[in-house]
């Protein structure tokens, strides 16, 4: 079985669950045959931990909060890293604290090892953004992006995505949905943007496998998002005949994997301006 889908939850109604090193953790999704999962961590003031095992998978994270030193180089917020299974890498200690997104690659998996997959190190805020590459049926959002990622042998492309406020079409538009063969995964890091299972806010989150029709999706005031395509590194859409009207003002209805706890469920009131 593989990763179920969950689309999409507030990662802020999730309760964090305390580890035995003392950092917290939130698993948003996992696969549940292997230990791949997504996750929030929270390390507390003062941690510091050894580099990662050479049996633990591969780790791949996105500094959401604080600051953390890796393997001797300071990570502010929106650092990103990946630091492949067996290389030796991932001493870490925080003085003040951190709040890291992590998507953690089941072991053994042939394109996270070391050797086969790079080290990566990126600081993003000082990457440029590509606006070159957006499909036709999405100008309306107009889009950006920075790739963080390319796996190796088409395993998946992590990248940052973000839209133009006032992404929302003419009232009365209708737009297709799309469908991908591969998996998709985001995290909302401010911003927000409608879809047809309501408003996702700062902090939404979804891992969405193969083959699921979704959207359209639009955004009135902008948004910045971490994205994956696990299973290609290429983005390939497939369109639906039908239109579908805007999902403005749609009512949370999200899709919960049997067994989500209620609580993951609760409603984000909208971020306020003043
Ligand atoms: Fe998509």
């Amino acid at each position: 079985m593989a990763r179920p889908h969950i689309e999409f939850i507030h990662t802020q109604c999730v309760s964090w669950t305390r580890r035995a090193d003392g950092a917290e953790e939130k698993v948003l999704n996992a696969d549940p045959l292997t230990d791949e999962a997504t996750l929030i961590v929270r390390y507390p003031p003062g941690y510091r931990a050894p580099a990662n095992p050479k049996g633990n998978g591969a780790e791949e994270f996105f500094v959401l909060d604080g600051a953390i030193t890796i393997d001797g180089e300071a990570r502010r917020a929106h650092a990103y890293g990946f630091l492949p299974q067996g290389s030796a890498l991932g001493f870490r200690q925080t003085e003040h604290g951190a709040v890291l997104l992590v998507f953690r690659h089941a072991v053994g998996n042939p394109d996270a090892m070391t050797g086969t997959a790079d080290a990566i190190a990126i600081l993003t805020p000082a990457m440029p953004w590509d606006v070159s590459t957006y499909d036709p049926k999405l100008i309306h959002l107009r889009l950006a992006r920075k790739v963080l990622r390319l796996g190796p042998n088409n395993s998946g492309r992590t990248f940052l995505l973000t839209g133009m406020a006032h992404g929302v079409p003419p009232e009365g538009t209708t737009l297709p949905a799309e469908m991908h063969d591969h998996a998709e995964e985001m995290f909302m890091l401010q911003g927000a943007m409608w879809a047809p299972e309501g408003r996702m806010g700062a902090g939404a989150y979804f891992y969405r496998p193969p083959g699921i029709l979704h959207g359209p999706h639009v955004s009135e005031h902008g948004f910045l998002q971490i994205m994956r395509s696990p299973g290609a590194n290429t983005i390939v859409t497939h369109w639906s005949d039908t239109q579908k009207a805007l999902p403005v003002g749609a009512p949370y209805r999200p899709i919960l994997p049997e067994g989500t706890p209620v609580d993951w469920a609760c409603t984000m009131p909208p971020e306020t301006l003043w």
